[in-house]
């Protein structure tokens, strides 16, 4: 398919979505998300595909929702631009393939809240963190209230979100929010070796490994137990647990199949 918006690529089994409105800092509007969504749904239903990296062209990762755009809405029509974002934001995080935050410059507003929705963040040295949101008179709407609190922890999510305070990639790593920091000219390799390496493993028990996280983060704990129980029980009807634990026994390198 072809994005104005976006660059997809393919490199092995790895997917590289890239956000590519450089003169607006990739700022998200109603098309990009659209195309975010098109691009994602690509990325699921390519079976080559093990694991996803969501990027940004140019200086920015995502400078945030689109501010033009925004910012003459009635409230049912921002609570619509809001859906848009929640619902393609909550496919990622969803969907049971990985992905991976390679995140390059500026992660404001919806595009912290983009990149929060990705499992793991890499940062660039560069990298710099920021709900602006209450500096504009709105709120987060992409779901920034709700997984920076499950991120950092109440306390800090508050203050970030309330102060609007823009942090660094060292201390966005120092709270939790983001897994890595490298130089900015080692990020994609970076990613791209972390992708590679979860690739390589049997992706059934990666992917419902990824659903039980999920799941049971939003669960009580004996019910988080009973999905990670079933999913476990799930693996057993897979080929890969056969290949995985037969070449462990034979002292080989196993040959997933990702079935
Ligand atoms: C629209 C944006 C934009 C945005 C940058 N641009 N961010 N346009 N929406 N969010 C545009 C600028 O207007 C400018 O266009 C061009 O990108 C380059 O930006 P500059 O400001 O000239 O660059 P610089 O001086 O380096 O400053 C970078 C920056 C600043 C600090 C990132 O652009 C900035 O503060 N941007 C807004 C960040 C923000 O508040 N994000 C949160 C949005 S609210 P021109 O045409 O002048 O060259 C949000 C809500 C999410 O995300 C939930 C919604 C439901």
């Amino acid at each position: 398919m072809d994005y104005k918006n976006i660059i997809l690529k393919k490199d092995g089994a790895i997917g590289i979505l890239s956000i590519n409105r450089q003169n607006a800092l990739n700022a998200l509007n109603t098309e990009v998300l659209s195309e975010i969504s098109k691009a994602v749904d690509e990325l699921i239903h390519d079976e080559e595909v093990n694991v996803f990296i969501v990027t940004g062209e140019g200086r920015a990762f995502v400078a945030g929702a689109d501010i033009l755009e925004m910012k003459d809405l009635n409230s049912a029509q921002a609570r619509r631009f809001a859906q848009a974002g929640l619902d393609v934001f909550r496919k990622i995080e969803l969907c049971e393939k990985p992905s991976i935050a390679a995140v390059n410059g500026y992660a404001l507003g919806g595009g912290l809240e983009l990149a929060m929705a990705c499992d793991i963040r890499i940062a660039s040295n560069y990298a710099k963190f920021g709900q602006p949101e209450v500096g504009l008179g709105i709120t987060p709407g992409f779901g920034g209230t709700n997984r920076l609190q499950r991120l950092v922890g109440i306390a800090k999510a508050k203050e970030l979100i309330f102060t609007t305070d823009v942090i660094g990639a060292e201390e966005a790593l120092s709270i939790g929010l983001v897994n890595k920091v490298v130089e900015a000219d080692k990020l994609m390799d970076e990613a791209m070796s972390m992708a590679n390496k979860i690739a390589q493993k049997a992706q059934p028990a990666v992917r419902y490994s990824k659903v039980s996280i999920n799941r049971s983060a939003e669960v009580d704990i004996e019910t988080g137990m009973e999905i990670e129980k079933n999913l476990f029980g799930l693996c057993f009807a897979t080929e890969d647990q056969k290949e995985g634990m037969r070449a462990f026994v034979e002292k080989r390198n196993p040959q997933f199949k990702g079935k």
